[in-house]
């Protein structure tokens, strides 16, 4: 691997980065990491809101500085000044609020490279960042999660002609101009560490042919390795087969006559595949269902900690083997439990990490305990430990630091299917990724795959998905919490984001397991969740506090925008709570509400939502920085009248004018009286300042001021030419 290592060096060409030049792409990495090596000795640098939780030198190995850090990103401020156009207020900009449809795209290979929790499709955010921003914008996403913004971003410049030729006829039939196709820069920032390492991963440059030559290597070396520890006897007794997975059951008691009971053994019709709900005792032949049995638990002593743990019992129970392109299956013999017992004596794999779960801010405590599992190595069985242990160790070593973070992005993948998460599916086509999204569950029944079971598809995937993208350094990743973002105010061009969902996802939780692989783990106690059901009841969050956090997030996001541009920010959740914390966050720190859609999933269009009650669909918000005028001018005329009706000229401007839908015109809802007032109110407030008149005056006053056809509400009935005045010095240009 070092000749690989080597050959890419030899050819390495000057690269330009942040202005500088630097003789290769290498020379460029060792400059900044030895710059942000420096940093992270910084008490105060380490200071900052949001900082991950890792020594320096598991910062370091996860960082490829300036466009990555595991942490704060130090160079965000200078990317953005050296890439991005300063804010012009002359400069005239002017957008319609658009709607995505956020389930477009969920089957592209893309989207499928790295998994994450509730991803967004980057084809689903391209048609919005084409819409409200140029080429060179520069767009952010500060729950960036798995980057999908990013990707979408540099999709802008990559689109093949056919996807180009789709969205130009799309447009065109809706009467829209063309889009202007080329890259756009992009910072994505996230509290996770796990979750910026695959946005980095997904949007940093990387030599696809090295990887596929570095991972088929990788593959090998770990088979010479361990390849043992997945060998069984074939029913003739000579030929060796290669085990895919091995089924282990855990075993019951008979609450008849006590005997033992190993579920998947007498539950299981090996013809249909199908778990029976009744079953006779295996001892005594009383019939059983898995609600009458009891679970087992034995002691164990944990070498590595000298805990001693109560787990359940667990025996293997079924062994998928193949030969050659044969599969067959088998039950355990004494060859296959002998071979057990010698990997069972192994010490554990030095690359696994032996960290305790934070039990006391962790939902999934309990669960986890019931299962005697209180550290993460406590989540693997044995040999999957040996396994991911030597993949770890492996990727690890590849000299070149690129092809090394990319080897772990393929690698961290496996790390969910190895663990007891993953569920025996029976009737599943393959065994590989089947634990619960989203919770720490070990069912009873779980599949332990073998690494090239789990890796061998992924490898060849990931090339193929990858080998066409043509990525460039177009990306700054940061990680931290949104709420203290380090860019200059006034700077980012568009804001599109997906923030967490109340009480939906606690994320820093669920990644813990595979940052605990890397070191690095999430400054959990910024984690914007609602998280009732911690054991700490100091780190409970309620939704008032998640309100605050989202609030503190808006500002910040209200702060960098560049004054008349615009936030998509797009939203699931059951709970009017939720949804109502979020308007409110997002209308305290300034922003002004011009449009909120739901999501028909089955007509494929979109709802306007115009009272703030329970949602249960994807909702896509379009929120707009007000300018500098408007806000100068409620400054020094206070909570008046006036105010309110330069609020409501300004806000129409911002709306749509007609939509159409199907060839007819449709109900702009936000032009709507009962709307303005809502928002001239939340303006108000947002101010702190009192509502200068009641509802039926406000309307009263709109009529006496404004044209409405058909219950909306318009500038003048001439206002397609409306015209800029001193007066309104708006911050968009008229339409
Ligand atoms: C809904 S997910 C975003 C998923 C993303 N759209 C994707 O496609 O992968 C929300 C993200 O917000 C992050 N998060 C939670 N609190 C945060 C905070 N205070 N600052 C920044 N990110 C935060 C979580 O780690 C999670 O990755």
């Amino acid at each position: 691997m070092t000749s690989l290592f080597e050959s890419q060096d030899a050819a390495a060409e000057p690269v330009e980065c942040l202005g500088q030049t630097f003789p290769s792409d290498q020379a460029r990495r060792e400059h900044y990491l030895k710059l942000l090596a420096e940093k992270l000795k910084d008490p105060e640098f380490r200071k900052q809101e949001g900082f991950p939780q890792g020594t320096d030198e598991a910062i370091l190995a996860m960082s490829d500085p300036p466009y990555y850090t595991a942490c704060p990103n130090p160079w965000l401020a200078e990317f953005v000044e050296h890439y991005g156009k300063p804010y012009d207020p002359q400069q005239t900009y002017s957008r319609e609020p658009l709607a995505i449809d956020v389930s477009v795209g969920k089957t592209d290979a893309i989207y499928r490279a790295h998994s994450y929790h509730t991803k967004v499709p980057h084809l689903a955010i391209v048609p919005s960042i084409l819409h409200y921003t140029q080429p060179g914008d520069i767009v952010l996403d500060g729950f960036a999660g798995s980057g999908m913004t990013g990707v979408a971003a540099q999709w802008c410049g990559t689109a093949p002609a056919s996807y180009r030729h789709e969205i130009e006829m799309a447009w065109k039939q809706e009467g829209r101009k063309a889009p202007q196709w080329g890259a756009r820069r992009v910072v994505l920032n996230d509290l996770s560490p796990a979750a910026t390492f695959i946005g980095a991963n997904y949007n940093i440059p990387f030599d696809v042919d090295a990887f596929a030559k570095a991972g088929k290597q990788l593959l090998k070396e770990v088979e010479q390795e361990i390849g043992w520890m997945y060998e069984t006897l074939h029913s003739d007794g000579k030929t060796k087969g290669r085990i895919e997975y091995t089924v282990w059951s855990e075993v019951f008691s008979c609450p008849e006559c006590a005997g033992e009971v190993n579920f998947l053994d007498e539950a299981l019709d090996t013809e249909s595949k199908r778990v029976r709900e009744s079953f006779p005792c295996p001892h005594c032949n009383v019939g059983l269902t898995k609600k009458k049995l009891e679970r087992l638990y034995i002691n164990t002593l944990d070498k590595v900690t000298g805990e001693t743990l109560s787990t359940p019992k667990r025996v293997p129970s079924l062994i998928a083997y193949r030969i050659g392109k044969t599969k067959y299956e088998k039950k355990p013999d004494a060859a296959d439990l002998a071979l057990q017992q010698r990997i069972d004596a192994l010490p554990l794999h030095e690359n696994v990490p032996v960290v305790a779960f934070p039990f006391a801010d962790m939902w999934e405590a309990p669960r986890m305990r019931d299962k005697g599992i209180t550290h993460t190595h406590h989540m693997f069985l044995p040999r999957s430990a040996q396994a991911m242990g030597a993949l770890w160790e492996k990727a690890l070593a590849h000299p070149s630091p690129r092809i090394r973070s990319f080897l772990l992005f393929m690698v961290e993948q496996a790390i969910w299917t190895a663990t007891l998460l993953n569920r025996y599916r029976p009737t599943g086509y393959s065994q590989v990724n089947q634990y619960l999204a989203g919770v720490y569950y070990v069912a009873s029944q779980h599949s332990e795959c073998s690494p090239w079971y789990i890796l061998d598809g992924k490898l060849d995937r990931l090339t193929k998905t990858f080998r066409p993208v043509k990525l460039a350094s177009n990306v700054a990743v940061t990680t931290g919490s949104a709420a203290q973002l380090p860019l200059s105010d006034d700077s980012v061009d568009y804001i599109f984001t997906d923030p967490p969902f109340g009480e939906n996802l606690p994320y820093a939780e669920l990644n813990f397991i595979v940052e605990a692989w890397h070191g690095v783990t999430t400054q959990a106690k910024l984690d914007a969740i609602v998280d009732r059901a911690k054991e700490n009841r100091a780190a409970q969050k309620s939704v008032e506090d998640y309100r605050k956090l989202m609030a503190d997030c808006f500002s910040e996001y209200f702060r960098v925008l560049k004054p008349g541009r615009w936030m998509t920010v797009v939203f699931s959740n059951t709970q009017a709570a939720v949804w109502n914390g979020l308007q409110t966050a997002m209308q305290q720190a300034g922003f002004v509400v011009a449009n909120v859609s739901a999501l028909d999933k089955k007509q494929g269009s979109f709802k306007a939502v115009t009272t703030a009650v329970a949602v249960k669909q994807d909702l896509v918000i379009s929120a707009y920085k007000p300018n500098g005028g408007l806000e100068q001018r409620f400054a020094q005329r206070g909570a008046t009248p006036e105010s309110a009706w330069d609020f409501v000229q300004t806000h129409l401007k911002q709306l749509p004018v007609v939509k159409m839908r199907n060839g007819e015109l449709e109900f702009v809802a936000e032009r709507d009286p009962r709307i303005l007032f809502d928002r001239m109110v939340a303006w108000f407030v947002r101010h702190s300042a009192p509502v200068p008149f009641s509802s039926q005056e406000f309307q009263d006053g709109l009529r006496s001021r404004f044209p409405d056809r058909d219950g909306m509400v318009f500038l003048g009935l001439r206002e397609v030419v409306w015209v800029d005045s001193p007066d309104f010095t708006a911050p968009v240009a008229c339409k």
